[in-house]
């Protein structure tokens, strides 16, 4: 499977989802538009697209589901960059949504894009008829005993120090649940059998949790240029990270143990799992 093609579709389904919408609320779109258009490495659709294609043949079919969680993923971005949250200016290599559009469009952005995902999801039960288990794992994973449960735990967690406890769950939450969902859709839409969906599932959650830990890292060693956001963030205001509570060294070899584990999960499937293996270790080497 070829990760640059599954990228372009998903682009290309978002470019086609904004074509010519709005009137006199045209506002919304082009700021909604400005942050999902480019700059991001669309891993969870690709997460979802890849997981699926080890099952069935032709991933187009899922691909408003893929480009949803998308959406919701862009949401997530532009509410954390606002100045009540992370307070970045720099997201994707571009100014912040709020820089552009001020802090209620970007606010009202947010909320567009996720009410869209779920309204985009709901579309597609209705048409197919299938996907409902797949789509309401997405919405829940996004809530509040998901990803906003770990944006809780990271706002509520500045300048303390967190347990190992809590800093796995606030990963695990804030991002892992968003890496988790779209492959398990991915593997429900595909009709995988219940032990692989299982295993897929654990997978997801230590992938999430690896690829937050390297996003920490990235925040210390990382290039701005290449990042595409400010390094030096999380110090800024105080975050608890992996970085700042285990030592650089220590986050570093942790997020490879974790890597490994990933592996080793994988290596249980049945099926072919080359594509996602290549992916996760490209998660841990990427330096954006
Ligand atoms: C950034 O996610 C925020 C986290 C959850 C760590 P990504 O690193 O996937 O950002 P994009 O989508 O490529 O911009
Ligand atoms: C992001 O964590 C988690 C989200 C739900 C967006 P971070 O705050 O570390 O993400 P970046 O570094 O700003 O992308
Ligand atoms: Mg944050
Ligand atoms: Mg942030
Ligand atoms: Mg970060």
């Amino acid at each position: 499977m070829n990760v640059e093609n599954l990228k372009k579709d998903t682009e290309h389904w978002i470019k086609n989802y904004f074509k010519n919408k709005g009137s006199y609320n045209k506002a919304i779109y082009d700021s909604m538009y400005y942050s999902i258009s480019v700059g991001g490495k669309r891993i969870r659709p690709i997460l979802m697209l890849l997981t699926y294609s080890m099952y069935k043949e032709d991933y187009k079919d899922i691909l408003p589901v893929a480009c949803a969680v998308e959406m919701i993923h862009t949401y997530s971005l532009i509410h954390d960059d606002l100045p009540c949250m992370d307070n970045d200016d720099l997201r994707r290599g571009k100014p912040t949504n709020h820089k552009v559009y001020g802090e209620a469009m970007a606010t009202l952005s947010g909320d567009g894009l996720l009410n869209e995902a779920m309204s985009i999801m709901f579309k597609y039960v209705i048409e197919n008829k299938r996907g409902l288990e797949a789509c309401y794992s997405i919405s829940v994973a996004s809530g509040v005993e998901g990803m906003i449960a770990g944006q809780v735990v990271d706002i509520l967690g500045e300048g303390k120090k967190l347990s190992k406890e809590e800093l796995n769950y606030m990963h695990k939450k804030k991002t892992g649940e968003l890496i988790k969902a779209p492959i398990v859709a991915g593997a429900l839409l595909g009709a995988a059998p219940k032990e692989d969906v299982e295993k897929l599932s654990l997978f997801g959650e230590k992938l999430g949790l690896a690829f937050q830990i390297k996003d920490d890292i990235l925040d210390v060693i990382g290039d701005v240029n290449s990042l595409g956001k400010n390094t030096k963030s999380d110090a800024e205001k105080n975050k608890a990270t992996f970085v700042s509570q285990c030592g650089l060294q220590e986050s570093i070899d942790f997020s490879k143990k974790v890597t490994s584990e990933c592996i080793e999960i994988l290596h249980k499937i049945n099926g072919n799992t080359q594509d996602l293996e290549s992916l996760t270790l490209f998660l841990l080497n990427r330096n954006n």
